[in-house]
C-alpha cells in the first residue's frame, strides 16, 4: 500500500525490530480486536488502547472517536503501535454499489475495481484502514443468503474480480483500505445453503472450484485472510492448521495475517473439537490465527499458554511480526497524525454507482421488442412493494450507506414522467400476502399505456444468516402479476432480489423481465435508464436461474455423469403410465418433475440489439503449449451494443471426470450496428490445467472450445493441445 502493493522487506526489517523491544503481553495485545463503543472512547477502552493490550477495533466509524483512539496509541501506549480500524466495507461505504452478486452481472473487473476505490476513498476519510472484503466464496447455492456477497457460482469470474477489488481497495494512494479474503475456504458450500452449516468438498473440487480464487486475492497482494466459520469436512478452518499454514502460507506464499471470523475461535468450542477456551486459543495460534476477532480467547489465554510452554514463543512471535509488517506497509505507522472527517459523498462516486447499477442490471426477457420504450410516448404505471424503497433497494451488508442519497424507481421516474406516472406499492412488503389493494391495482394499469412491476426481495431476506427454503417470490407478489397479466395490458417486470430467485411463472407472464439485485444508490436512475434505452442492456447472469429450489446446485460447470441426458431420455412425471416398468424412464440423469435446464442459464442476458459469432479457429498453437483461438463477432441488430463474448472448454478425456464446460475468458466487445470485430482468446496450459487428487497437472489432448454469450453457446471447434 503506502510503501508497496505488497510487503516490502523493510516493513518486515521495521517490525522485526519493534518485536525485539515488545514484552509478551505488548506482544499478545496486538493479536487482539474488541468492538468500538458507537463513537465513543469510554474509560475501559481508552485504558486498553492505553496499556497495548489491544491492536485493532472493530465497527467505529467516528473520525472523531477514531482519531483520539490512534492518539492514545500513539502517545500513551507502550510502543505507539497504530490501530488497525475493521469495518465491513462490502459494496460501498456512504455510496453504495450493487450487491456484489450484482456487480459480476457487469462482468466488468474495471467497473468493480473503481467501485472498490471509491468505497476505501470514502471509509478512509472517516478513519477506517481495513474492510474484510472481498468474499471469494464461489457461490452455487441460492438458498444462502450470503450469495448475495458473492461473485456467483464461476471460479473465474470469482478469481477476476475478487483481485479487482482487491486493487480497487490497497492501490488508492493515501485513501485505501488493506482488503481480507474471506471467508477461508468453502463456505458457500454449507449444507442445505444454510449459514454456518458444515461444508463437505471432495480435494478435487476444492482445488479446482473452491481455492482458486483465494490464490489469485493472495497473488493480488492482498493483506489479510479471513477463515470460514463451517467447519470443511470435518474442521473448522479457524484451527486448521493444513489450510491456514501449509497451503496458504507455505504452498502459496501468503505474508499477509488472518484475522478469526466474529468469535470464531470461541467457536471451536461449540464445534466440539476444542475443550475450552484455552484449548481454542492453542489450537488457532498454532494452525495461524493472527488475531481474534472479539471472542476474547486470546485476551484471556494467550499469556498463560507461552508462559506454561504449550504455546513456543517463536509461533507468537512470528504471527505478531506478521501483523506489524502489515502496519507498516500499510502505512498505518506514516498516517497516525491524520484527520478524519465525516464523508460526504462526491458526484463521482455517484456517478461510478450509476454506471455500477446500469452495468448490473440483466435483460431476460423482451417480447416483441417491447423494451427499451420510447420517452414520453406512453403514459406508465408503477407497481409493486421495491418500487419506492430507497433503504431496501441497498441490499445487504450497507450499515454506513447513506439512505438519503439513494434514488428510488419512483423517484427517477418521476423526474421524467411527472403527471404521467401512476404509482401504487399495491403490497407494503414483498413479504405481504394480501390481495386487497389488487383490484385497484389493475384499474390503474388499465389506465396506463404500459406497466411496470417491481418484485422481489427486501435486504433482509438475503444476507448474512438470512437463508431460504423456498426461493420463490415471497408473499402475494406472483399473484399480483397473474392479476396485472390480466389486464392484457405489456408488463415489465423488474425483479430486485439478492438471489436467484425461481420464478418460472413470472418469466413466463412477463413481457418484460429485467434482474437487477439489489442495484444500492443509484437504483432508480439506472433501471430507468435501461427501460428507455438511454443505456444498452449489457448484464450478464453470473449465476445460474433455476426453475425448482430442489434443481439446487444447479450450475453450468458441472459434472459429466456416465448417463447424461438427453431430450429422447426424458420424462415427465404427467407422462409416465399407471403401473410402468421400472425401466420405463430413461435412466439417465434428470428430475421427473422439472424440465432439467435452468430457466436462464450462467452467462445469459439480452441486449437490445444482437450479435452473431462466426468464424470461429484456432489461428495458432502458441510457443509455451497451449493455443490461440479467434472468432468473428457481429452486431447484427439496428443499435450499438457491448457483448460479454464467452469461450468456454471442455476436456475431453481426463483421468478424473472433469466439468462439462469451463469458463476460460471473456472480453467485452462494443460494437456499433452492422459493425464486427475478430476477438482472441489466448490459452495457456496453465488454464487447461487441473488438481486430480494428488497434483496440479496439464494432460495433454482433445477438447472442444465454444464462443458465444452465455454457458449455453453453441459454437463450437475441436482442439487438441499438447
Ligand atoms: C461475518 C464476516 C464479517 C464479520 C465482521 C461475521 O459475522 O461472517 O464476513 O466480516 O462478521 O463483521
Amino acid at each position: 500500500m503506502a510503501e508497496a502493493a505488497t510487503f516490502s522487506a523493510r516493513a518486515r526489517s521495521r517490525a522485526e525490530k519493534l518485536l525485539g523491544e515488545m514484552t509478551l503481553a505488548q506482544k499478545i495485545g496486538q493479536m487482539v480486536q474488541i468492538e468500538g463503543a458507537d463513537g465513543q472512547v469510554p474509560l475501559a477502552l481508552r485504558q486498553q488502547v492505553a496499556s497495548g493490550a489491544i491492536g485493532s477495533v472493530i465497527n467505529e466509524v467516528d473520525p472523531a472517536a477514531i482519531a483520539e483512539l490512534q492518539r492514545i496509541a500513539r502517545e500513551e501506549s507502550p510502543n505507539g503501535i497504530p490501530l488497525l480500524i475493521g469495518r465491513d466495507v462490502i459494496h460501498g461505504f456512504k455510496t453504495v454499489f450493487p450487491i456484489p452478486l450484482g456487480m459480476a452481472a457487469s462482468w466488468n473487473p474495471e467497473l468493480v475495481e473503481e467501485a472498490a476505490r471509491v468505497s476505501a476513498a470514502e471509509a478512509a476519510e472517516q478513519g477506517v484502514n481495513w474492510t474484510f472484503s472481498p468474499m471469494l466464496d464461489v457461490s452455487r447455492d441460492p438458498r444462502w443468503g450470503r450469495i448475495a456477497e458473492s461473485f456467483g457460482e464461476d471460479p473465474l469470474l470469482t478469481a477476476e474480480f475478487g483481485t479487482a477489488m482487491v486493487r480497487g481497495y490497497q492501490n488508492g494512494g493515501d485513501r485505501q483500505l488493506i482488503s481480507c479474503l474471506k471467508h477461508f475456504v468453502g463456505y458457500g458450500a454449507c449444507e442445505a445453503g444454510k449459514d454456518y452449516a458444515s461444508t463437505n468438498i471432495p480435494d478435487t473440487e476444492l482445488h479446482n472450484v473452491y481455492l482458486p480464487p483465494f490464490l489469485a486475492g493472495v497473488r493480488a497482494g492482498a493483506q489479510s485472510l479471513m477463515p470460514s466459520f463451517s467447519d470443511l469436512n470435518g474442521s473448522p478452518p479457524s484451527g486448521n492448521r493444513w489450510l491456514l499454514r501449509d497451503i496458504l502460507r507455505e504452498r502459496w506464499g501468503f505474508e499477509g495475517f488472518v484475522i478469526s471470523d466474529w468469535a470464531s475461535i470461541a467457536q471451536l468450542v461449540v464445534h466440539g473439537v476444542a475443550a475450552d477456551d484455552e484449548d481454542a486459543a492453542r489450537q488457532s495460534v498454532v494452525a495461524g490465527v493472527n488475531m481474534d476477532m472479539v471472542s476474547g480467547a486470546y485476551a484471556g489465554h494467550l499469556e498463560l499458554l507461552v508462559k506454561a510452554d504449550v504455546v513456543p514463543v517463536p509461533v507468537v512471535d512470528e504471527l505478531v511480526c506478521e501483523l506489524l509488517t502489515a502496519k507498516y506497509a500499510a502505512g498505518l505507522f506514516d498516517q497516525a497524525k491524520r484527520r478524519y472527517s465525516f464523508c460526504t459523498p462526491t458526484a463521482e462516486a455517484e456517478d461510478a454507482a450509476l454506471r455500477a447499477a446500469q452495468e448490473s442490471i440483466v435483460l431476460l426477457k423482451n417480447s416483441d421488442g417491447l423494451l427499451p420504450l420510447a420517452e414520453g410516448a406512453s403514459s406508465l404505471c408503477l407497481l409493486g412493494p421495491l418500487a419506492d424503497q430507497p433503504d431496501e433497494q441497498l441490499g445487504t451488508w450497507v450499515f454506513d450507506g447513506d439512505v438519503s442519497r439513494s434514488v428510488s424507481l419512483k423517484q427517477a421516474l418521476e423526474r421524467t414522467e411527472g403527471n404521467q406516472l401512476q404509482y401504487d406499492a399495491v403490497l407494503a412488503t414483498s413479504r405481504d400476502r394480501s390481495h386487497s389493494s389488487f383490484a385497484q391495482a389493475c384499474q390503474r394499469a388499465e389506465a396506463s399505456d404500459v406497466t411496470v412491476l417491481t418484485l422481489g426481495e427486501e435486504a433482509i431476506l438475503s444476507g448474512e444468516a438470512h437463508c431460504r427454503a423456498d426461493i420463490s417470490l415471497p408473499g402475494s407478489q406472483l399473484a399480483l402479476a397473474q392479476s396485472l397479466k390480466a389486464t392484457g395490458k405489456p408488463l415489465i417486470v423488474v425483479v430486485m432480489a439478492g438471489r436467484p430467485l425461481a420464478i418460472p411463472e413470472l418469466a413466463e407472464l412477463a413481457d418484460a423481465l429485467l434482474y437487477v439485485w439489489h442495484p444500492g444508490s443509484m437504483a432508480g436512475p439506472a433501471i430507468a435508464d435501461v427501460l428507455f434505452g438511454r443505456v444498452e442492456a449489457t448484464g450478464r447472469l453470473p449465476v445460474t436461474l433455476p426453475r425448482s429450489v430442489g434443481q439446487v446446485p444447479i450450475y453450468y460447470a458441472h459434472g459429466k455423469t456416465g448417463k447424461p441426458a438427453t431430450p429422447e431420455t426424458i420424462v415427465h412425471i404427467d407422462d409416465i403410465d399407471a403401473k410402468a416398468p421400472q425401466t420405463s424412464v430413461g435412466n439417465t440423469s434428470f428430475h421427473l418433475d422439472v424440465d432439467p435446464s435452468p430457466l436462464y442459464p450462467f452467462g445469459f442476458g439480452l441486449s437490445y440489439t444482437k450479435f452473431e459469432f462466426s468464424d470461429f479457429q484456432e489461428v495458432r498453437a502458441t510457443p509455451l503449449g497451449g493455443v490461440e483461438l479467434s472468432a468473428l463477432v457481429r452486431n447484427i441488430g439496428d443499435r450499438p451494443g457491448r457483448e460479454v463474448v464467452q469461450l468456454y472448454v471442455r476436456d475431453k478425456v481426463a483421468s478424473v471426470t472433469r466439468p462439462v464446460r469451463e469458463l476460460k475468458a471473456w472480453q467485452l466487445v462494443t460494437l456499433e450496428a452492422g459493425a464486427s470485430e475478430q476477438i482472441r482468446f489466448r490459452l495457456s496450459r496453465d488454464d487447461l490445467s487441473f488438481y486430480n487428487g494428488r497434483e496440479t497437472v496439464f494432460e495433454p489432448g482433445g477438447f472442444t472450445a465454444w464462443v458465444g454469450n452465455s454457458s449455453d453457446a453453441d459454437l463450437s471447434i475441436e482442439l487438441d493441445v499438447r
